[in-house]
């Protein structure tokens, strides 16, 4: 029987040197669905070798495109023999952005049958805007018994209202308003990188997007969509976990391949903190040189502090000089981690959408387990900083959103393992 796997990682040593970032999870995982909107072969470059990609190009092969992947390179999808228009559960169930094939496949062939997604369990995540931004754009979009269902003959592009910022609708409605027929007008858009890329990648293939990266994108829809070759941008949230992770052990790196502004919002609160931080072109540079104050920290859309940074920082938070208050504005259960990191010695108080973080001296190595990707990211921050050894248990929700993170950081000088344990 194969065992399960456990991280292993001994605290202590600060971490020196440079490192490069991958290629961006949430940018990916939208970019890669898109590809089925072309009549011609595309390529995607720079993609991160992690779950959720490979997920993908799972299903998308079960759809019936030639999908050519190499990990950790580039993926070639030719989405004409796809002629596929449902997703399996198994498959649905991987990852979070497998509901990104409603938009992809409303868009394409104007029937898309997803089971309702995977993905991280911080809340309850509703899927309410995406079928009204389908819906906004003349299609018949529901929910029976936990299958997601977009239908229409002929999109027509309309105007689009979201009662909240939200990635996810934002993705699933540019997606499907590019092939529709007229002009399609989201009004408060998410404005994260992400989006941004995405609407570059479908740009790139013959879409008319303006505005990604403002509260309203306007889509002019076309018929046709052809081939591309494009590589997706870096990863802001693994940079940003790398930055605090050199914050977390005093250390000095560079983050190479980076784009420093779309870190801003943590690079102010490190400094906050009284860790330097120094941007350069592509590339950020960590270095702590004393105590780390505390500091409050509240989570709001791109360019505010990003939700998904919210529990590492936290971490980092358990050993500042002073208490530290964490509003999470986004999703309204994502301290879970700091249960976890309770049995280092953390001292943290949770009420409601706030954690109260009481710096300690010092945490101590204890077993934990990871409740989701960034959680297990949190656990990984706070055994860096901890005396002896911390055991992370299920760290394959770390593999869904990091590539080979353990090898990153241990090119640091970071002491981390991973073994099998029966
Ligand atoms: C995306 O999730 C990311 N996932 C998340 O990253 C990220 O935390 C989140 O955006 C916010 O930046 C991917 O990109 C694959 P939302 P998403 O729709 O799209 C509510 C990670 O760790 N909402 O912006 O699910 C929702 O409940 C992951 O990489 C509705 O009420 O987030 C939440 O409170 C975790 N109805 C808020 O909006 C809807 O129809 C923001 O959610 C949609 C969302």
């Amino acid at each position: 029987m194969a065992g399960k796997e456990r991280m292993l990682v001994t605290g202590g040593h600060a971490l020196e040197g440079q490192v490069r970032v991958s290629g961006g999870k949430n940018t990916a995982v939208a970019v890669i669905p898109a590809t089925l909107l072309s009549d011609e072969p595309c390529t995607v470059e720079n993609l991160p070798d992690i779950d959720d990609v490979h997920a993908l190009a799972d299903i998308l092969t079960e759809l019936g495109a030639k999908v050519e992947y190499e990990p950790g390179k580039s993926m070639r999808v030719d989405p004409r023999p796809a002629e596929g228009n449902r997703v399996s559960y198994r498959n649905a169930q991987r990852l979070r952005a497998s509901y990104y094939l409603l938009g992809a496949l409303l868009g394409r062939c104007g029937k898309a049958y997803v089971p309702t997604p995977g993905g991280c369990e911080i809340g309850s995540r509703p899927v309410d805007q995406h079928l009204k931004g389908f819906q906004s754009i003349g299609a018949e979009a529901g929910e029976i018994g936990g299958l997601l269902t977009a239908e229409s003959d002929c999109l027509t592009g309309g105007d689009v209202f979201f009662d909240m910022v939200t990635v996810g609708a934002t993705v699933n409605v540019m997606l499907a308003a590019v092939k529709a027929k007229g002009n399609t007008v989201i009004y408060n858009a998410a404005k994260e990188p992400h989006i941004v890329d995405l609407a570059n990648f479908l740009n790139s293939m013959g879409a008319r997007i303006k505005g990604a990266g403002t509260d309203i994108i306007r889509i002019r829809g076309v018929q046709r969509l052809h081939g591309t070759t494009y590589a997706v941008i870096p990863d802001q949230i693994e940079t940003g976990t790398l930055m605090i992770a050199a914050a977390a052990t005093g250390g000095d790196i560079i983050v190479n391949g980076c784009i420093p502004t779309h870190m801003d919002a943590l690079s102010a609160k490190l400094l906050e903190m009284g860790v330097k931080v120094t941007d350069y072109d592509d590339a950020i540079r960590v270095h702590v040189v004393g105590p780390r104050r505390a500091i409050n920290v509240k989570t709001q859309v791109y360019p505010g502090f990003p939700t998904d940074l919210q529990q590492p920082m936290s971490a980092l938070l358990t050993t500042a000089r002073g208490t530290s208050i964490v509003t999470e504005t986004i999703f309204e259960s994502r301290f879970r981690h700091l249960d976890e990191i309770r049995r280092m010695g953390a001292r943290v108080r949770v009420v409601e959408r706030t954690a109260i973080i009481e710096g300690v001296q010092e945490l101590y190595g204890a077993p934990m387990t990871a409740t989701d990707l960034r959680a297990g990211a949190a656990l990984i921050i706070a055994g860096l900083m901890a005396r002896g050894v911390t055991e992370i248990y299920e760290p394959e929700f770390i593999d869904r959103g990091y590539e080979h993170i353990e090898d990153k950081l241990r090119s640091l000088g970071a002491v981390i393992s991973r073994e099998e344990f029966c």
